[in-house]
């Protein structure tokens, strides 16, 4: 590649200028943001399909209508996300395949299976919360058409988390079956939800790079921190034990110590071994092709409307 090119591109990146899809950019850059914006919009795909498997036994009318709504829009993120991979060369095709032939990643976390409502409440605090946490800084990722997308992302984020505390903060308060039911549900989350960060910056081959690129802006460990950080008294407001004997304050570091992740689990669900990890992959195929003819009615009405035009 021209050093010149180079030299001018690193400039830019160096000056917080956003890269857009029309300007010269090297080769790894192109593919780094290529997989990991795809992978997030796989994972914001796939990510419909836990709490989809709640929306008819929603307890009431308006948790039903609110749970809807954020599944839609997990799939609406999920499309933001394709279009920006387009601009980078991707095919949609191209990353469709790769996630059904179990080529693509997506985050772990989609591959835990959610038993009860309290699940949906513990999705929407920690997930969605954990989801922010590393989303806010990519609105100012360097490349632009991923950080806008991340803006309006981050919106809808902040209402999800919001509704999933809500849940928590009712149940915390309700029964004691119902309390019961929202610490279960935090024993389960909390781990899963502090591997979405990724493995720890050590074991992390791409973070280096992509830091020098500002494709990422914080260290995998450095966002894992800061969520256990405004996590744990959130937990406690809700009357609730974060499930790790390990988690203590920290006056030094003015942050809290924490327990170390489970890595051999992480890397099998990352293997594609999670509990749950076959069931997703075929609902996303079924899905796929059950509405093939979607598809085809869509581009069959495009062709017409195309060769009326020209007529
Ligand atoms: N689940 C699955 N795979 C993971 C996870 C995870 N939780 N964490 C890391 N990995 C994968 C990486 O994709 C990478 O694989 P690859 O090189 O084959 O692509 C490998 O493990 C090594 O990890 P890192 O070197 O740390 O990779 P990276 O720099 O891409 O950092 C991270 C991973 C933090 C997830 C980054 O890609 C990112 O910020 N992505 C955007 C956010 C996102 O995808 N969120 C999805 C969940 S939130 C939601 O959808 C609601």
């Amino acid at each position: 590649e021209p050093q010149e090119l180079v030299d001018a591109f690193e400039a830019r990146v160096a000056a917080d200028e956003f890269i857009e899809p029309k300007d010269w950019m090297p080769e790894a850059y192109r593919k780094t943001l290529i997989r990991q914006i795809s992978q997030h919009a796989h994972s914001e795909v796939v990510g419909m399909l836990p709490e989809g498997n709640w929306i008819t036994r929603a307890p009431s009318l308006r948790r039903k209508a609110v749970l809807l709504a954020k599944v839609q829009d997990e799939g609406g993120h999920g499309l933001y996300l394709y279009c920006a991979a387009e601009t980078l060369g991707a095919s949609r095709e191209e990353m469709i395949d790769a996630l059904h032939s179990g080529r693509a990643k997506y985050s772990t976390i989609f591959n835990y299976p959610t038993l009860t409502w309290a699940d949906i409440g513990a999705i929407g605090w920690l997930v969605d919360g954990a989801a922010i946490m590393n989303q806010v800084p990519l609105q100012r990722t360097s490349y632009g058409p991923y950080a806008r997308a991340m803006v309006r992302v981050c919106k809808e984020e902040s209402f999800h988390q919001r509704q999933g505390y809500e849940i928590m903060m009712v149940l915390a308060n309700g029964t004691p079956e119902q309390r019961e039911m929202a610490q279960d549900a935090l024993n389960r989350w909390w781990w899963p939800s502090l591997m979405m960060f990724g493995p720890s910056d050590e074991n992390s081959p791409n973070t280096a790079q992509s830091m020098r690129w500002r494709i990422k802006r914080d260290t995998n460990d450095e966002l894992r921190q800061k969520f256990v950080d405004v996590t744990v008294p959130q937990a406690e407001f809700l009357g609730l034990t974060v499930p790790d004997p390990d988690l203590k304050w920290n006056a030094e570091r003015g942050a809290y110590d924490f327990g170390a992740v489970d890595w051999e689990e992480f890397y099998a669900v990352v293997r594609g071994e999670g509990p749950v990890a076959r069931e997703r992959m075929l609902a996303r195929r079924k899905a796929w092709d059950d509405n093939r003819w979607v598809r085809e009615a869509a581009a069959a009405h495009e062709a017409k409307r195309a060769a009326k035009k020209a007529a």
